[in-house]
């Protein structure tokens, strides 16, 4: 990978990456044409589940793996190199050094309810960024926290290359596309569809929050992890007069389904 990079570099070429886990649905391939279109003139796509950021109980050992598929994807959106490492590559015999986010944006909401998982995004990251040495990096909205995380990350260990934000991808109901979708019935789907309409009315400002809560247990979502509203740059409390999101994870069973949107 450090090769053909290199070479790229030597014809003056610009380089994206795009991580992923794989299991690649549109939503990821759209990083893809979004980090082209930002002026990266090669596209590197990282594919590796990555162990750090899953806690004891969550579905590392089943998290879906197609391999062959993925890469037959990236081929048709023209990405330029897959990058598949094996979890040693990353992670040598005695890996002892985690980068470690903190303040404000990791104060609640994923990192309450997945302790240590934004140390593991945020290693991994790193060291993909070390590694490929991209001028742009693109993540999805869809993951919003992750990607103040990304940001902040970026920022603060002086690593040269723009995070790129991109836009959610949404099926024709609005649910926004995720690999864990797969694991949904045709009724817990149906349920599942209920999430971003209920943040669509607050993001318009037609909902309270706390309506909302109650409206995805109505709807039948098996609870709300979190549902809030907050400052859109540091995720504290909302401020008069600066940007809002509101964020939030439903469960339906084993599965939490984490959406967010823009406040108008
Ligand atoms: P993964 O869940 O595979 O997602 C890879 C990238 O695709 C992330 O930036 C995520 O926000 C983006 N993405 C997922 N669904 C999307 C959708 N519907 N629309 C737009 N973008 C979407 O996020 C991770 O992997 C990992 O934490 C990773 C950053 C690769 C570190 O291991």
């Amino acid at each position: 990978m450090r090769k053909v990079v290199a070479g790229w570099r030597a014809a003056g070429k610009t380089v994206g990456l795009v991580p992923t886990m794989g299991a690649l649905h549109a939503g990821h391939l759209s990083l893809v044409e979004a980090t082209r279109k930002a002026g990266a003139d090669h596209v590197v796509v990282s594919i590796f589940v990555n162990p750090t950021q899953f806690g004891p109980n969550e579905d590392l050992s089943k998290y879906p793996r197609q391999e062959a598929l993925d890469l037959e994807r990236l081929g048709e959106v023209g990405a330029d190199l897959a990058y598949l490492p094996t979890v040693g590559e990353i992670y040598p015999d005695g890996f002892a050094t985690m980068v470690v986010p903190s303040g404000t944006i990791v104060a609640d909401l994923e990192a309450t309810f997945r302790p240590g998982h934004f140390a593991g995004v945020a290693t991994v990251v790193a060291k993909l960024l070390i590694q490929v040495a991209p001028d742009i990096a693109a993540f999805g909205e869809k993951d919003y926290q992750q990607l103040l995380v990304m940001r902040r990350m970026a920022r603060d260990l002086d690593i040269p290359c723009r995070i790129l934000p991109v836009p959610t991808v949404r099926d024709d109901h609005g649910l926004a596309l995720s690999s864990r979708n797969a694991y949904l019935t045709p009724e817990q789907l149906a349920v599942a569809r209920r999430l971003n309409k209920v943040l669509g009315e607050i993001a318009r400002g037609l909902m309270h929050v706390e309506e909302g809560n109650a409206r995805l247990l109505q709807a039948g979502f098996d609870a709300v992890d979190y549902l809030g509203l907050r400052d859109a740059e540091t995720l504290d409390a909302p401020v008069e007069g600066r940007a809002r999101r509101v964020l939030a994870v439903a469960r339906l069973g084993s599965v939490r389904l984490l959406d967010n949107m823009a406040v108008d």
